[in-house]
């Protein structure tokens, strides 16, 4: 049975960092173990222009733990009216890594996205030509579509006109949630890759829903069947390089995770590469963990992967319940905490 597995430094491909308290708080958890992490840009008000980019940016790296060689890698929120020029100076300049997709409505802070699809196809051109990112939150909020269809309505209606739009465009469909949306990213590499977060390959909606409702699975695209949670898994551990990692941890505080309508989003950074080792292990496919982990996303977005390693070890600890937080969101419930987890990060 391997004991200790020493891996390239991995990157977080979708993470939420927030903001102020809840920023200060969470981002030590990511940045012990992860060299780089995409910043979502779903603050309020959202990171929408170049200049927005290089404050952000500026707040994340004040709130790091001294010597932290943590580098944050900041997104553009795209709205209806996202003009091309500023995207086109973000990216030149090294501020944004990539242009970030929420449909209007569709998760936490999306009240400012799209809403006009033709609208966007200007920075779409302009992100092909210059070779920027296009990350989506690819879930379809048409009232008419059932929410637990909506990643697989998402691809046939948008994702599908756009590439074949912009045969140059690099995507990245984020959080995949489902069989089709494994089945699709697999057709359409190496112009798209997906991200698999921890949750989505551990559980699935009877986890959920079905021995009560258990707000903190809550999270958008909602977790699936059972079927979909295989594909999943089975396309993570694979090592397949269309398939990456990104956690998606998610901090809300507690009051608003359990508010009468409850916000989406799991925290799980403090518990995240070790849940994915725990996965891997259990499938027997620890050896593909670098590949998803370290090797895959750097190669999707066209950058190096990390220089530096760390070693996870198989020692029993527990996780925290919470996190404080300073100020009057107090504290976030952790993914998994009070479980025992099998595998640790070595100090
Ligand atoms: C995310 C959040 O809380 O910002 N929530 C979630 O359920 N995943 C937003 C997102 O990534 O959809
Ligand atoms: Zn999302």
């Amino acid at each position: 049975m391997t004991q200790r597995i020493t891996i390239r430094k991995p990157d977080d491909w979708h993470l939420h960092v927030r903001d102020n308290e809840m920023l200060r708080a969470c981002l030590p958890f990511t940045a012990r173990a992860f060299g780089r992490a995409i910043c979502m840009p779903n603050l309020l008000p959202p990171v929408r222009t170049t200049a927005d980019g290089v404050a952000y940016r500026a707040r994340v790296l004040a709130a790091l733990p001294p010597g932290s060689t943590f580098l944050p890698l900041i997104t553009c929120y795209l709205t209806d009216d996202t003009d091309p020029d500023d995207v086109e100076r973000g990216f030149r300049d090294g501020v944004f890594t990539g242009v970030k997709l929420y449909p209007a409505n569709a998760t936490t802070n999306s009240a400012a996205g799209v809403t006009d699809y033709r609208k966007i196809e200007p920075v779409l051109a302009r992100m092909e030509k210059i070779g920027m990112r296009f990350l989506i939150h690819g879930e379809e909020v048409d009232p008419a579509i059932d929410v637990f269809d909506r990643e697989a309505v998402f691809i046939e209606r948008r994702l599908i006109p756009f590439t074949k739009m912009f045969p140059g465009l690099k995507v990245i469909l984020e959080h995949l949630s489902s069989k089709a949306g494994v089945d699709y990213v697999r057709s359409a590499a190496p112009q798209v890759g997906g991200t698999i977060t921890p949750y989505h390959i551990r559980h699935n909606r009877t986890d959920w829903l079905g021995w009560g409702n258990k707000p903190y699975f809550y999270c958008m695209p909602v977790i699936k069947t059972e079927s979909d949670r295989l594909a999943l898994r089975a396309a993570a551990t694979s090592g397949e390089a269309c398939f990456f990692l990104g956690t998606d941890s998610a901090p809300h505080p507690v009051a608003k995770k359990l508010a009468t309508t409850g916000a989406a989003g799991l925290f799980n950074a403090p518990v995240a590469i070790e849940t994915y080792a725990q996965v891997f292990d259990e499938d027997g496919k620890l050896g593909n963990l670098e590949a998803f982990a370290s090797l895959n996303g750097p190669r999707h977005y066209g950058l190096p992967p990390n220089e530096e390693t760390i070693t996870l070890e198989r020692v029993a600890w527990t996780a925290p319940e919470e996190m404080k937080v300073d100020g009057p969101d107090e504290r976030a419930l952790i993914y998994r905490g009070g479980e025992t987890i099998p595998w640790r990060v070595l100090a």
